[in-house]
């Protein structure tokens, strides 16, 4: 097996600091550097290293980059990296959208390099993996619009739901929001309370389910999102209320469902009607889907559950390497567990 050198920006961070676990596990891979702004930033402890500023990182030489810096920042350090010749995946907002009035629009800041977005392309690995063939930049999908995406895209695209509005309830542990502590994520804020955040349309992921739930099944999309911070670290659940279409029934949309994803290891459903729990796939890189009937209401409701650290971030970046290199879409990656 051909062993790739690689190397993780902002791997100190919490997607970082996942990731690195997995690739440290990983029988294809070397760790060749991993950065953070201060030596002795917290996240450093916890792994080996070397531990190199972005800037010092370009002394060495890998061939895949993954970045798990901030958005804003990000770009610059991706487009550096792939002017070397480098394979990177963007595991920030900096690459999702193809162009720099979208970007601008959700994220609130100008583009840092429009004219790079371009060479790049979102990669959802069950669903268009091999749209990272000829690509050097690829981004992955944000912890929301993967479990989103995850649940509805197979209905969506055999028409069995309505897309002129979905509604969806998510909610998501406090390592979603990163390391750097904020009065939301206080922990005497976050403790025994639960609190719900960017209601309607303003959390920036709307864009990004939308735009690509259009894109991919050429359906026209509108969506409302209601985010919410649950009082753990990680995990992510999202509620998904879809209006049933052209004679489906919640059984036409579970059949669907465990039809797109036959063989795919990462995505389990669940029997019609069982739903996922938090624990049922913390610390694993799987996505669990299921479906409720509310039929006699004409709707459909979808319930998706996944790490928001691995199947949201760092596993997902792996399992994206992992298929562009014709590898087991497993290695380095946990299948199976789940909390206790
Ligand atoms: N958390 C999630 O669930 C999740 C899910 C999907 C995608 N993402 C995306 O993944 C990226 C990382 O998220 P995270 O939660 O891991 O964030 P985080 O815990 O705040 O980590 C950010 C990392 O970037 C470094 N960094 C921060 N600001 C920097 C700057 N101005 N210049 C250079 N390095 C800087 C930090 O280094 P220091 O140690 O020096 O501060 C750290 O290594 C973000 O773009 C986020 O949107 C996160």
């Amino acid at each position: 097996m051909q062993i790739l050198q690689v190397g993780v920006l902002g791997g100190s961070g919490f997607t970082g600091l996942e990731l690195l676990r997995c690739l440290r596990g990983h029988p294809g891979v070397r760790v060749v550097f991993a950065t953070a702004r201060q030596p002795d930033a917290v996240g450093t402890r916890r792994f080996p290293g070397p531990w190199c500023t972005s800037e010092e990182s370009l002394a060495y030489s890998v061939d895949w980059v993954f970045s798990c810096l901030p958005h804003g920042e990000s770009a610059r350090w991706v487009t550096a990296w792939a002017d070397r010749g480098v394979r990177v995946i963007d595991l920030s907002g900096d690459f999702r959208f193809p162009t720099p009035e979208l970007y601008t629009a959700w994220y609130g800041i100008p583009h840092p390099c429009p004219e790079r977005l371009a060479e790049a392309v979102l990669v959802l690995p069950e669903w268009n993996a091999e749209a990272a063939r000829d690509r050097r930049i690829m981004a992955n999908p944000g912890c929301y619009p993967t479990a989103v995406w995850l649940a509805v895209l197979p209905a969506v695209r055999r028409g069995l739901v309505d897309t002129r509005m979905i509604i969806i309830d998510a909610k998501s542990g406090v390592t979603g929001a990163g390391r750097p502590p904020t009065e939301r994520t206080h922990f005497v804020n976050v403790q025994e309370n639960f609190t719900v955040y960017s209601a309607g349309r303003r959390h920036r992921h709307v864009g990004e389910i939308e735009y690509y739930l259009e894109t991919w099944t050429r359906t026209p999309s509108r969506i409302l999102f209601t985010a919410g911070l649950l009082p753990v670290r990680r995990g992510l659940m999202v509620t998904v209320y879809a209006a049933l279409r052209g004679g489906a029934t919640a059984r036409t949309v579970w059949s669907c469902l465990v039809e797109a994803y036959a063989g795919r290891p990462f995505v389990r459903v669940r029997p019609l009607g069982e739903v996922p729990t938090l624990h049922d796939v913390v610390g694993t890189n799987r996505c669990d889907v299921g479906v409720v009937e509310a039929d006699e209401a004409g709707w459909v409701v979808l319930v998706a559950a996944l790490d928001n650290l691995l199947k949201g971030a760092g596993g997902q970046a792996v399992q994206t390497m992992n298929l562009w290199m014709g590898w087991d879409e497993t290695l380095g990656l946990p299948v199976e567990g789940g909390d206790a």
